[in-house]
């Protein structure tokens, strides 16, 4: 998907996110935010959308995110405010393949149901290993391609409607495995029905 087409399909999901896709992907978000509180440290979160993670971190882990839809970023700053999130340091409007971050900025990166929706994944999971610390972990949350059954169906017919549903129904998951710096440490399923993965990826020291 182009970005353009990112833009202005979460231009349209903006207003109604939170109480769709949003409600119903809840538990990656808690999974994901769970672990990196045992991590510590501080947190890049790639597409960080309407916000619907930062109320669950740690208030100890020190948070930074940036998106490119400016209408979901205005949502995660309006939730920043409301429940005064003083460990989310930085909100910013940013393209995820050129992330303007120094090297080994940060202690951990996440990104939650964002893989499959940017333009060139391969180069925003480098651009990710960039900006990480050696010896910090990438944590995904993400729908891959390969299940069985209805859901591989449902999957081929969403597939067309990518641009539309801002959303790629069958990403294969070797996709995010190519960044040699990068280990796959840990990958599971998440409830409900195993529709989505959480893996974590620890960068060489
Ligand atoms: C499905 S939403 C996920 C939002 C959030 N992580 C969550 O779990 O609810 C995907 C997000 O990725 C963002 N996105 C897509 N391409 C991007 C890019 N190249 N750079 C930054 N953000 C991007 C979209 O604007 C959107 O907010």
């Amino acid at each position: 998907m182009e970005l353009q087409a990112v833009e202005r399909s979460y231009a349209r999901w903006a207003p109604v996110y939170d109480r769709t896709f949003g409600a119903v992907t809840q538990v990656g978000r808690r999974r994901a935010t769970a672990l990196l509180g045992e991590l510590g440290g501080s947190v890049l979160e790639v597409g960080v959308g309407t916000g619907l993670a930062l109320p669950h971190y740690d208030r100890r882990v020190i948070v930074t995110g940036v998106d490119y839809s400016a209408e979901m970023l205005d949502k995660a700053r309006a939730k920043v405010a409301a429940e005064r999130l003083q460990n989310v340091v930085a909100l910013h409007r940013m393209d995820a393949r050129k992330l303007d971050f120094p090297d080994h900025s940060f202690d951990h990166v996440a990104a939650m149901h964002v893989i499959s929706v940017v333009p060139e994944p391969e180069k925003v999971m480098s651009e990710i290993a960039r900006v990480l610390r050696p010896g910090g972990s990438v944590v995904l949350v993400n729908h891959f391609a390969g299940q069985r059954g209805a859901l591989a169906l449902a999957e081929r017919v969403a597939a067309p409607l990518a641009d539309l549903l801002g959303w790629h129904s069958d990403f294969d998951r070797s996709r995010v495995l190519g960044e040699t710096s990068l280990t796959l440490e840990e990958e599971y399923t998440l409830p409900p029905l195993g529709m989505m993965t959480l893996m974590r990826l620890v960068k060489a020291r």
